[in-house]
């Protein structure tokens, strides 16, 4: 599985933590920054890893900045995005098994980094559920093509 990952400065830390913890011959991290905990625009980050995921060339993204908002909002404005903030395994679980969503959000200032490596473990392990969930992303595409401006 290949994992686009990234950062601002507040998320620096735990993204480190992350791909320490799950780099593995199954989980390769491409990693879109940053590389040190300077301070960042968390939008310049969520761009190329939300791209990388909307064109296949990561099958799934993570985004962690200090609460995990502007990761989620930033990512959310790239058509075929479907990110979610989790701050717990429930809803981690839930945001594949009903919405599959293809990133995931955390904020290192309002998570512990130990249930921030759980949520992961459980987002990667659940998957989309189809079914009536497939119905709701349908209509979550058609507004896409509804309202967002073609370039
Ligand atoms: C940076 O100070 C902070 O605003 C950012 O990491 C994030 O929490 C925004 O949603």
């Amino acid at each position: 599985m290949r994992i686009a990952i990234g950062s601002d400065h507040a998320g620096f830390r735990l993204k480190e933590k992350v791909k320490n913890r799950f780099s593995s011959p199954q989980i390769e991290f491409s990693d879109f920054g940053v590389n040190c905990p300077e301070p960042a625009d968390y939008p310049d980050i969520a761009e190329p890893v939300a791209e990388a995921v909307a064109r296949g060339e990561a099958d799934l993204g993570i985004l962690i900045c200090g609460t995990g908002i502007g990761m989620e909002i930033a990512a959310n404005k790239v058509p075929g995005i479907r990110a979610a903030l989790c701050h717990d395994v429930f809803t981690a679980r839930a945001a594949r098994e009903h919405n599959d969503a293809n990133i995931l959000t955390l904020g290192e200032r309002v998570t512990d980094p130990d249930l921030a490596c759980q949520i992961i473990s459980e987002w990667l392990k659940a998957g989309f559920q189809g079914g009536r969930h497939a119905r709701r992303l349908a209509k979550i595409r058609a507004l896409e093509e509804k309202h967002c401006k073609k370039t």
